[in-house]
This record gives C-alpha cells, sequence and structure tokens, in this order.
C-alpha cells in the first residue's frame, strides 16, 4: 500500500507539472483529488486497518493530498500567468548578445554626384532645372537645329513613344529650348537628368543614362565664359590640380562647337588603357549656342549669345565610387561592400 502512494507521489508530481492547460489542469484536479480518484479511495479503506499501519499510510496519503493541493494551485497560477510569463521563468535573456546591426541606407550614387555638382554650379550663379523625359522631336532635334535629315542624327539612335513625333529625350539639351522659351535672359541653369537611346547594352553604354547640361544667355556672353566656368567646375569637383583642354568638335546646336577633355587622373597624363593612351579623357561636348538656335525659340542672337555644355554623369559616378559596370546602377541589386 506504502509503496502504491509512492508510486501514485510520482505519477502525481509529473503529470501535474507537465499541464499545459488550466483544462487538463481541472482534470487532472478530478482524477488526483476528486471523489473517486485513487487517494480518496485510500483513504476509504483506512477503517479497515490495524491501528499502526493506518496511521502510516493516513499520514503518507494526506500528506500527498496537501502536496497535490499546493502543486496544482501553484501550476494554476503559472498558466494564469500567461504563455510570456512561463517562458521568461524558464528562459534567460542572454545580455551579452551583441544588438542586431541596420545598415543605413544612402542616396543613390548619381544622386550624390548630381548634388555635388548642382552645389558647384549653384555657386556660380545656375539654377537646377528638370523637365519632362517624354519630349517632341521638335525641341529634342529640330529646335536645336537638327532636322530630320541630319546625319548626326544617327548618333541619337531614339527610342519612340508615338512615331515619328513623341519620344524618350535621347539627351537633355532638349532642356535648353525648354528653358530658353520659358525664361527670359539671362538665363543660367543647369539641367540634371536620364535620357533614353537605343543602344547596345554593354558595361559603360545603357539604354537609360543620366547627363548633365548647362545652359547660360545673356549680353556679351563669350568663349571665354564657357571656359572659365568649365575649368572652375572641374576644379571644384576633381581637384585643383586638374586642367581642361578644348578641342574643336562639330555639334549643331552650337557654333563654334567644342569637345572638352580633362586630364588622366588615372595615369598622370602619361597614358593608359583607361584614356586610350590619349593622357586625356573626353568629358563634355559644348560650345556657343547656334544663332538659328536662339532664333528658333524667339531670342535675337543680334543682341544675345551663350554658351551650352552637356556631359554623360554616369562615367563621373562610375570613376567616383569604383563601380566597373554602368548596369549596376541602375539593377536595384544592393550589393553590399564586404
Ligand atoms: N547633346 C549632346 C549629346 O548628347 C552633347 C552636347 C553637345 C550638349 C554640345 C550641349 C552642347 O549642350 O552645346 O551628344
Amino acid at each position: 500500500m506504502i509503496d502504491k502512494l509512492h508510486e501514485l507521489q510520482q505519477t502525481g508530481r509529473d503529470e501535474i507539472s507537465g499541464a499545459d492547460s488550466p483544462e487538463t489542469l481541472e482534470q487532472l484536479r478530478v482524477t488526483y483529488l476528486g471523489r473517486k480518484s485513487d487517494l480518496n479511495a485510500v483513504l476509504k479503506q483506512l477503517g479497515k486497518m490495524d491501528a499502526e499501519r493506518r496511521i502510516e499510510v493516513s499520514r503518507l496519503a494526506n500528506q500527498i493530498k496537501k502536496e497535490f493541493t499546493e502543486r496544482i494551485e501553484a501550476r494554476r497560477e503559472i498558466l494564469a500567468d500567461g504563455a510570456l510569463q512561463e517562458r521568461l521563468r524558464r528562459e534567460r535573456v542572454d545580455i551579452t548578445l551583441p544588438g542586431r546591426f541596420y545598415r543605413r541606407g544612402h542616396l543613390h550614387p548619381a544622386t550624390q554626384v548630381i548634388r555635388q555638382m548642382n552645389a558647384i554650379f549653384h555657386r556660380m550663379g545656375f539654377s537646377v532645372l528638370e523637365g519632362p523625359e517624354i519630349e517632341t522631336d521638335e525641341r529634342c532635334f529640330e529646335m536645336l537645329n537638327i532636322p530630320k535629315d541630319h546625319p548626326s542624327r544617327d548618333l541619337q539612335d531614339t527610342l519612340y513613344i508615338d512615331y515619328p513625333e513623341i519620344i524618350l529625350r535621347t539627351h537633355t539639351s532638349s532642356m535648353e529650348i525648354h528653358a530658353m522659351l520659358n525664361m527670359k535672359p539671362p538665363i543660367r541653369v543647369v539641367v540634371p537628368g536620364k535620357s533614353y537611346r537605343y543602344e547596345t547594352i554593354n558595361p559603360i553604354n545603357n539604354y537609360m543614362f543620366h547627363q548633365y547640361e548647362g545652359l547660360a544667355v545673356g549680353k556679351g556672353i563669350t568663349l571665354a565664359h564657357l571656359k572659365g566656368t568649365l575649368d572652375t567646375f572641374v576644379r571644384a569637383m576633381f581637384g585643383e590640380k586638374h586642367r581642361t583642354r578644348f578641342r574643336c568638335k562639330y555639334y549643331p546646336q552650337v557654333e563654334p562647337g567644342v569637345g572638352v577633355d580633362m586630364d588622366c587622373s588615372f595615369c598622370g597624363s602619361a597614358g593608359c588603357a583607361t584614356c586610350k593612351y590619349r593622357g586625356w579623357i573626353e568629358m563634355l561636348g559644348a560650345g556657343m549656342v547656334h544663332p538659328n538656335v536662339l532664333r528658333n525659340v524667339g531670342i535675337d542672337p543680334d543682341e544675345y549669345s551663350g554658351f551650352a555644355f552637356g556631359m554623360g554623369l554616369d562615367r563621373i559616378v562610375m570613376s567616383r565610387f569604383h563601380i566597373d559596370d554602368i548596369r549596376k546602377l541602375y539593377n536595384g541589386d544592393i550589393c553590399y561592400p564586404d
């Protein structure tokens, strides 16, 4: 009998501490302490036992009854306290674990470069202008002195929205027309923005790319102003020691037209693969706004003159951030540096 009670005590303990809901706990209370419980059956038999055994058995049975009552009560409190409380009781919080590292975001590299350039031109009195990427053939070509049959159109394979008039702008020069139609001289604007061409995609050419355009129109503007402006820009952007070189180059929208180079920072102008052994890297096209263009927007070329420039931005971004493929700038893949 005593052994049986000890056995009952052990299973009762195990089951009560394993109860995982108030309902199971209530069932266990009925099983172990109810009227039909084994414990009750033992207590009922006490009268039939001899005195010595009765004392021994009743002491143990009552002790177990008390223990079960207390254990059930304690377990009920734990369950009532909720799952979270219990977990906290079982688990310990490891305060030595390092915190989670959240990487801070940043502006797109192209945006960073655009803002830096805007700031430089702002100091020289230029305002920033933005405008439509969907353009008319007229503003993108015709009014810039590039008629339909002009061979220079071959250099700017065009993506059409609605053939033949509505296109995606192939250069930001279209914004020169917007600026001159909407503002009165003196005008000084820079235009950062996206341009689109039907290009074969490779590491340095994409069908979408960034350009940075500049335009100044006023009385007495000369090529010297263009040189001074671009020289100042190159030194502010790339460092004081840099130099620029102006070469004659043809662009229909300007007369005269120039190609502007910067000395190669990779080889110190000695010649390397990056500058194709020229010692200079071509940066942009520029020139004095063609009188035809001024006439097209209703500005009298005898009274006013202007300079304009346009440069590709993505290669500047790529060299600044050591990005070797233009597609990495736009494919949305966040490849963190190691
Ligand atoms: N729009 C030309 C291009 O995309 C670049 C250019 C040349 C812009 C001369 C100008 C300019 O403003 O004066 O190839």
